[in-house]
């Protein structure tokens, strides 16, 4: 049986939708049970509720933030949620929800984390002339883009590139990372808990991805 999913966006979503593709195949062992987005116009949200899916609003204005990530918990128990996934959720997470969801909270970042945590990665990379780019999908701990890495792509940069050339190349493979990734995870083939990851070496050739431009 499909174990059911929540996707949290604040934009564009095309992370979200490929989740929501792979999840069309009988094989997929997740189901997008509800996307959740902070942002009420949202490309995502508008391409969600147009295929139908179950959609929420988490309004942060002028609200105290645990109050708002409790009634998201409340709307994710009731909707047998097992696991979250952050694809473009550009606001922080309280502890108390952190906390409640480790070990199924995964998020996605377009770095080769712990290289670039938190904004603008791709120009922070050139600034530093370094070759590679890519990015990580990980566990989410209280710390921003600090938790236990589930899996990586990584794209040597090319000369001449541009924060937005690398970005629109990296998007396949976050795409491809983050689908395998989510798979991974709800299979329970990378697990963590009590602090300790336990990831098979198939599942961790599976989960590292040495990208070329697709
Ligand atoms: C992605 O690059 C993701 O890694 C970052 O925000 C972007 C979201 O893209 N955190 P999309 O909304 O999934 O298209």
């Amino acid at each position: 049986m499909k174990k059911n999913i929540a996707i949290l966006i604040s934009g564009r979503g095309s992370n979200m939708q490929h989740l929501v593709n792979l999840s069309e195949d009988d094989d997929c062992p997740f189901r997008v049970a509800l996307v959740v987005c902070n942002v009420a116009n949202a490309a995502g949200l508008t391409w969600a509720k147009q295929q139908g899916l179950p959609t929420y609003v988490m309004n942060y204005k002028g609200q105290d933030k645990e109050y708002v990530e409790s009634n998201l918990t409340d709307i994710l128990d009731e909707q047998n949620i097992e696991f979250v996934i952050l694809a473009g959720f550009m606001k922080l997470l309280g502890k108390t929800f952190v906390r409640k969801w480790q070990g199924k909270l995964v998020n996605i970042h377009p770095s080769l984390l712990p290289a670039y945590r938190g904004l603008h990665t791709h120009q922070r990379a050139l600034d530093d002339h370094v070759l590679f780019a890519g990015c990580t999908v990980h566990f989410v701990v209280e710390d921003v883009d600090a938790g236990p890495v589930i899996g990586q792509a990584v794209l040597p940069i090319s000369h001449g590139d541009s924060a937005e050339t690398l970005a629109s190349k990296l998007l396949p493979w976050e795409h491809e990372l983050l689908g395998r990734a989510v798979t991974a995870v709800v299979e329970n083939k990378v697990t963590w808990t009590d602090d300790e990851l336990v990831r098979t070496q198939a599942v961790q050739e599976y989960l590292q991805i040495v990208a070329t431009n697709k």
